[in-house]
């Protein structure tokens, strides 16, 4: 038995010319199941693959296909529809639907829906895996990300043309899985955002590994892909706050809109850190800084036959406790990589270092945290409680983190 996660929520779904549209009238039935009242809004492409007619007896609603059709009424249909959705879905997506929509253009029912909808907006794609690679539909799907849709999929697979690759549809119940289980987080607009928004806030994170270096080419670090600190800095700015991003050696590009100051040592990083957390409003500590450094560093390489095999440790600076300790009103957030007795270790972190929230996350559990694409993190909170996020791509991870401070900012 499905949960009815989505009970009364309004579900706006459009439908775009790919072969996987014949699957939707199966998403459109696990939507309802979830409890949502879903309305479809289809192109003329997609009419090829799946019939009107099927999608609106299993919506159970007159399907769009035709913006131009007379209606009762002297309302504007395709607004009236934007307006109304709690929740929205393209699905399958197009590459031509991607390119459309990150350039604005709506000449079709599904994009001039789209472009007035403010809703928390789901992407599946769809297409064969040479298109998903083409720079401009990546290109497409990197603008959209930043202006917060979500994406789930293209899988891997066995496609249409006969031959595996990525560029198949998630599975029906994936995609209603995800769009139940999505972090509220609406469309960005030019001068405004999401609700609880982040105009004009200062934001401090830092991200990455530290190395802390024995000669010039020998350091101690960790895997730390950055990705994590990364995402938050892109999302903060999607959002529109002012973002400063302190980051040790990542082989990530900065997001737009982000300044990116790069540093490699957790003595260099704190340095960096100070100058931004002057004029911060809110600073999250998502590096993973090396605990230790070599007491000794040497300007030139040593050779290896004079090097001594114990090598004496010093502790570097913690950069989220000397911050917080003036942190004003600062808002702080710490993150915790723990492999057991996350939450517990998590609550001590925040309590010892004067954080307002700490993220958790199990870097013990395979395929998530340090240098994976995925994340699953707990954000815990002074008074002990717990906001659980699902398991996601690092990007939407940070959509929920960001949510978890709006709120507690505001309460
Ligand atoms: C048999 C067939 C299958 C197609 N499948 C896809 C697909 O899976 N993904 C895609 O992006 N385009 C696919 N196309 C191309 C689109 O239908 C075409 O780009 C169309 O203009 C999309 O229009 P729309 O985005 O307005 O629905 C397919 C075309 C044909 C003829």
């Amino acid at each position: 038995m499905t949960e009815r996660a989505l009970e009364g929520r309004r579900v706006l779904l459009g439908v775009t010319g790919g072969i996987a549209a014949y699957k939707t009238p199966e998403l459109v039935r696990q939507l309802v199941e979830r409890g949502a009242d879903v309305q479809v809004v289809m192109t003329p492409a997609a009419r090829q693959f799946v019939a009107p007619l099927a999608l609106q007896v299993v919506s159970r609603r007159t399907v769009v296909s035709d913006l131009f059709a007379r209606s009762e009424g002297a309302e504007v249909r395709h607004i009236a529809m934007a307006r109304e959705a709690d929740l929205a879905l393209i699905a399958p997506a197009t590459a031509n639907l991607l390119g459309k929509l990150a350039h604005g253009i709506a000449d079709d029912p599904v994009t001039t829906v789209f472009l007035a909808v403010t809703a928390p907006t789901l992407i599946a794609p769809a297409m064969n895996d040479e298109m998903w690679r083409h720079p401009a539909v990546a290109a497409a799907v990197e603008r959209l990300e930043e202006w917060r849709y979500r994406f789930v999929g293209p899988e891997e697979g066995f496609l249409a043309e006969g031959y595996a690759g990525v560029g198949r549809m998630s599975e029906p119940e994936t995609i209603a899985a995800t769009l139940a289980a999505m972090p509220y987080s609406t469309i960005a607009r030019a001068g405004g955002g999401a609700p609880g928004d982040l105009d004009g806030v200062r934001v401090l994170i830092t991200a990455g590994p530290t190395r802390e270096h024995l000669d010039p080419v020998r350091f101690l670090s960790n895997p730390s892909s950055g990705r994590m600190g990364y995402a938050l800095a892109a999302e903060a700015a999607a959002r529109g706050a002012r973002v400063t991003l302190v980051s040790g050696p990542a082989e990530i590009s900065a997001p737009a809109g982000v300044e990116l100051v790069r540093v490699t040592s957790a003595e260099e990083m704190l340095a960096a850190s100070q100058r931004a957390f002057a004029t911060a409003d809110v600073f999250i500590a998502a590096a993973a800084v090396a605990d230790f450094r070599p007491a000794r560093r040497f300007d030139h390489k040593q050779k290896k036959a004079t090097l001594d095999p114990h090598l004496e440790l010093e502790p570097t600076p913690d950069i989220l406790e000397t911050l917080a300790r003036d942190k004003g009103e600062r808002f702080v957030v710490g993150f915790a990589a723990e492999t057991e007795n996350v939450i517990a270790s998590a609550h001590d972190k925040l309590l010892r270092k004067h954080a307002d929230l700490v993220v958790a996350n199990d870097v013990g559990m395979p395929d998530i945290g340090f240098a994976a694409e995925e994340n699953q993190v707990s954000i815990v909170a002074p008074d002990g409680s717990v906001i659980e996020l699902d398991r996601a791509a690092k990007r939407t991870v940070a959509g929920g983190v960001w949510d978890a401070i709006v709120t507690t900012r505001k309460a």
